[in-house]
């Protein structure tokens, strides 16, 4: 297993819209330990394969005891409405309120190649839908009104002006903080 190098806001490939996956194998179950790798190493409750720079429709989710790899995944049913902050691995230190469903029902491969249903309520519905969001190249700041989401991009701008990459160099898993 490999922690890999987390992509920040403005890499472009966190804006792609990555195509399906066709065959589970073991590629696919290697980027999927991968992922878990890095998700544990930067202390993430979720990780999608756009924010390790491949655009490829894999992410995984680790929330509140809910741990799984979801591959194609895909929301079926999703009801009732929930407000809370969220914060993202590829845009560290700032959070904001998001507004989505509070349950919703999760479709998608495991990385057994296996179909699999399972119905989620808070934390872990709204991890599912942040991370499907990635593989659309959706983030979470496009949830926001357009005054909060320019004030926070004037913001990172700022902040991160003088940056020469878009990637944050791999973390152990040891040497993590927060
Ligand atoms: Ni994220």
């Amino acid at each position: 297993m490999t922690v890999r190098g987390i992509h920040l806001l403005g890499s472009p490939v966190l804006r792609e819209a990555g195509p399906p996956v066709g065959v589970v194998d073991d590629e696919v179950r290697q980027f999927v330990a991968d992922l878990f790798e890095t998700m544990a190493a930067a202390h993430g409750v979720g990780l999608a394969a756009n924010q390790v720079g491949v655009a490829r429709r894999i992410a995984v989710v680790d929330a509140e005891g809910e741990r799984f790899a979801m591959i194609n995944p895909r929301i079926v049913e999703a009801s009732g409405k929930d407000t809370a902050e969220e914060g993202c691995l590829s845009i560290p230190e700032y959070f904001a309120e998001v507004t989505r469903p509070e349950r919703v029902i999760l479709e998608a491969l495991d990385e057994h190649g296996v179909r699999f249903r399972r119905e989620l309520a808070g934390l872990p519905a709204r991890a599912v839908q942040h991370e499907i969001d990635h593989l659309d190249g959706i983030l979470f700041l496009d949830h926001l009104s357009l005054l909060k989401r320019q004030r926070l991009l004037a913001k990172w701008k700022k902040e991160h002006a003088g940056d020469t990459s878009y990637v944050l160099p791999p973390q152990t898993a040891e040497a993590g903080s927060s």
